[in-house]
């Protein structure tokens, strides 16, 4: 895949709007994570070095249309003018005047953001002419949003559409995670370990058939593997189970026997008699017994898993192997951070939960690349074309 990037451009005095994945976690007004602001910054101060006629737009949440005060981007905007050390314009209303329009209207040095782009009905529509209104009459259209690039919506479709390939290209942030997540599907150095957790083998089917295609090793934890275990015939007394997907599992496991991928299942767990944190840990070594649930792996697992993560070169993590968010239950989420912590190759993480985990075990400085997006690294991962990157393809 070849993409035009920004550095392909020359911005000089020119106007340009950028698309940014500005979808922070946000409560009471306070946001409680900018990493994503903090990985837009070196796009925006690439931009700001070469023209000051800059639009930043974003979306924030799932919020009706229309919105509400609670899904404004207001709480960004200070954020990125402390940052920035400029002045942020946000422009909370933008039906009637276009984006441009706005832009023309402000001073010297002042730099607008668009207010949350979901507020309006032709965004999540890919709407051409809401797309028109964001884009028309700016000379360049930059994605820097890789966290929303598989949402086929107006700002990252068809705004990026309405102006010619050569006045499009993507930002920084999205060829880093282009590069990162490429090198773990393309040619990775084995041993390749894929460490797959979280609640649902039916959401990540694809991905882990895609990965089979190049991984040694795939360890199974989270809920899922309480799904795997039951279709080998193990008992796993309350635990969830996918009981309907069984034929899921079984494609599952033949594919890696065909390409002699070694497929890793807890063989012990931290149990708890009910879904509650208020729940006793029971440690239970093989079959769960009736009337307890699996919530964690166990510490024998733990080992395990974690040898096989430091014995290998290339380790992509996708999901926790527990109830990460209880503190009973969260050894062995934290376990595979700190043996991605050890290894002596390249490590990678994608996917919501999994980053979380890893920002909270502070482990998270010793890792080669930990993605912005949640979905979008998914589909990345599945082999999916994503459509805010089609547009930008030379
Ligand atoms: C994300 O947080 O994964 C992105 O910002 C996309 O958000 P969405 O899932 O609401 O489209």
């Amino acid at each position: 895949m070849q993409l035009r990037k920004i550095e392909d451009l020359d911005l000089t005095g020119k106007k340009v709007f950028l698309r940014l994945d500005l979808n922070v976690p946000i409560k009471n007004g306070k946001i409680q994570d900018d990493t994503r602001i903090i990985e837009a910054l070196p796009t925006i101060k690439y931009i700001l070095e070469r023209t000051k006629k800059l639009t930043m737009a974003s979306h924030l949440g799932r919020p009706k249309v229309g919105g509400s005060p609670a899904d404004s981007l207001e709480p960004v905007g200070i954020r990125l003018a402390e940052l920035l050390e400029r002045e942020i314009v946000l422009f909370p209303d933008y039906t009637e005047s276009s984006s441009i329009q706005l832009l023309n209207s402000l001073g010297k040095n002042q730099i607008m953001l668009l207010e949350n782009l979901r507020f309006h009905a032709g965004e999540e529509s890919n709407d051409i002419d809401f797309a028109h209104h964001l884009i028309d009459g700016y000379d360049f259209y930059i994605n820097d949003a890789f966290g929303t690039c598989h949402r086929a919506h107006a700002s990252v479709s068809a705004a990026a559409e309405v102006l010619s390939g050569e006045r499009r290209a993507a930002g920084y942030l999205v060829q880093k995670e282009i590069a990162a997540l490429s090198s773990i599907i393309a040619k990775p150095d084995g041993p390749f370990t894929v460490i797959m957790g979280g609640s649902k083998v039916s959401d990540k089917i694809y991905v882990i058939l895609n990965l089979l295609n190049t991984c040694n090793n795939m360890l199974i934890g989270g809920a899922m593997a309480y799904t795997f275990l039951k279709y080998k015939g193990v008992n796993v007394g309350s635990s969830r189970v996918e009981a309907d997907k069984m034929a899921l599992v079984e494609t599952i496991m033949r594919n890696a026997e065909a390409r002699k991928v070694q497929i890793h299942l807890p063989t012990d767990h931290i149990c708890a008699k009910e879904f509650s944190e208020a729940s006793d840990a029971v440690p239970v070594s093989g079959g769960i017994p009736d009337g307890l649930m699996g919530l964690d792996i166990g510490p024998a697992t733990q080992a395990a898993f974690a040898k096989v993560v430091r014995d290998s070169k290339t380790v992509l993590w996708n999901g926790p192997m527990g109830v990460f968010e209880w503190e009973k239950f969260a050894a062995g989420t934290m376990s595979m951070a700190a043996a991605m912590a050890e290894v002596r190759g390249k490590t990678v993480v994608g996917g919501g939960d999994s980053v979380s985990a890893m920002h909270k075990s502070g482990f998270a400085d010793k890792i080669t690349h930990i993605s912005t997006g949640g979905g979008a690294s998914l589909e990345f991962l599945e082999g999916k074309v994503l459509p805010g990157l089609k547009v930008l393809m030379k």
